[in-house]
């Protein structure tokens, strides 16, 4: 068989500006596979075909590729090290840090964002920018209601603070969400914004390919100030950091310490 994966690839490129090329392909083609199985579809041809016309299916398409799985405090003790030993630091050179949340899901990590700076800063000046490739992830973010089990991790003081239980869900409180601004961002496809402080960019770069995480390090690089963290998720070290200018200061923190280009 001509490799029809191959042409799907290539046809959902061109319709949405998706590169599924740059996703590691047997976990993507499997997912795929799946789910035109499960819609009654034959092929990838068939599929695409479908998809096209059908808004419903596209969105399901787009909800099986992005895996939008995320919780508050998610690794928890990884969130301390953030509160106790790298935002003092960060803290030190200024209080306006410039944050961004990529591949922020629906919500539970720019939130947690600020719920730790709030011990450090009022949050009325904390300004967290938050991306996703999935507007229907951003739309869950900005209405900010979560099931019990996204709460797991949070500690009790916080959930005090910030949350309101309303029969089983629990509301996000306004100030909290004032602080973050949910915007539509491709990191394989759209530019990147500069001078960031911390970014934190977690559990999305497993599924991409090695040529596709070396680019997107190179472009948080140059999207952080020297002494800039990149804070990336628990099975996500990077190898040969200093090739992209950063050092490992703990772990799944990277600080900027050079310029790559
Ligand atoms: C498993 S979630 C991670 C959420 C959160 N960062 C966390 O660690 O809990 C992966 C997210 O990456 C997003 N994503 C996948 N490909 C993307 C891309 N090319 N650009 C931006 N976001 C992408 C998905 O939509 C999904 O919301």
């Amino acid at each position: 068989m001509v490799d029809e994966y191959a042409q799907f690839i290539q046809k959902v490129k061109k319709k949405t500006g998706i590169d599924l090329s740059l996703y590691k392909e047997t976990q993507m083609k499997r997912r795929l596979t799946s789910l035109y199985e499960k819609n009654g579809f034959r092929s990838f041809t068939e599929f695409f075909n479908a998809m096209v016309k059908d808004e419903k299916l596209y969105n399901a398409f787009l909800d099986r590729m992005t895996i939008n799985v995320s919780e508050f405090y998610r690794n928890r003790n990884r969130w301390e090290v953030l509160q106790n030993k790298i935002l003092p630091d960060l803290l030190k050179r200024s209080k306006r840090l410039k944050i961004w949340s990529a591949a922020c899901s629906t919500g539970e990590e720019p939130y947690t964002i600020a719920m730790v700076l709030s011990h450090y800063i009022p949050l009325e000046q904390i300004r967290i920018l938050a991306t996703d490739i999935d507007e229907n992830a951003l739309q869950k973010a900005k209405i900010g209601v979560y099931n019990e089990r996204s709460l797991n991790e949070v500690p009790e003081d916080m959930k005090r603070k910030f949350f309101r239980k309303e029969n089983h869900v629990y509301i996000i409180d306004e100030k909290i969400k004032k602080t973050v601004t949910f915007k539509k961002h491709n990191l394989l496809a759209d530019p990147f914004d500069h001078q960031f402080d911390l970014i934190v960019c977690r559990n999305v770069l497993i599924y991409f390919t090695e040529q596709a995480k070396t680019e997107l390090y190179r472009k948080f690089s140059d999207a952080l100030n020297l002494g800039g963290i990149l804070f990336v998720g628990s099975t996500e070290q990077i190898f040969n950091a200093s090739q992209y200018g950063f050092s490992p200061i703990e772990t799944f923190f990277y600080k900027k310490v050079k310029n790559i280009r």
